[in-house]
């Protein structure tokens, strides 16, 4: 049993999800380290996906967390999910490296490009 001890609405147990801990335990330590490291949940609706999220932000220690969640209007908008994951670290952006840096300024419309055709839009006043 994983106990989720943070916010009152999720002061519960996870039952049965004993592994699943263990490995979103080991990812913090990694990120803890600067070691990177991914973990994808999948399942059926209401299998314990956002639970399992709530631990992992429920015992994150000392690691910054920024945290999203996907909206079906926006599925049609490039870059949404990462917009709205990585928006409240963009003042960080230019401690990363040129590539990544540029990459997501170009994401983001934050950065000038040549480009070899241009739009403009007008409307009556
Ligand atoms: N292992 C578990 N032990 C105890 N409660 C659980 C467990 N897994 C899920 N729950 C509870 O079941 C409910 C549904 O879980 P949750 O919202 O995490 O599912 P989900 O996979 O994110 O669903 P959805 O796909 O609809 O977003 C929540 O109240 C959650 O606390
Ligand atoms: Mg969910």
């Amino acid at each position: 049993v994983a106990r989720l001890t943070g916010s009152p609405s999720i002061n519960c147990v996870l039952y049965g999800r004993e592994a699943e801990c263990a490995l979103i335990d080991s990812l913090i330590d990694k990120a803890a380290e600067a070691r990177s490291g991914v973990l994808v949940l999948g399942g059926e609706p209401g299998i314990g996906k956002s639970a399992l999220l709530d631990y992992a932000a429920d015992n994150r220690a000392s690691c910054h967390l920024l945290r999203g969640e996907g909206v079906e209007s926006e599925v049609h908008l490039p870059y949404a999910a990462l917009h709205q994951l990585l928006y409240p670290a963009l003042g960080r952006v230019d401690a990363l490296p040129a590539l990544q840096s540029v990459a997501l300024r170009s994401a983001f419309g934050l950065r000038r490009r040549r480009c070899r055709t241009a739009s403009l839009l007008l409307w009556p006043p």
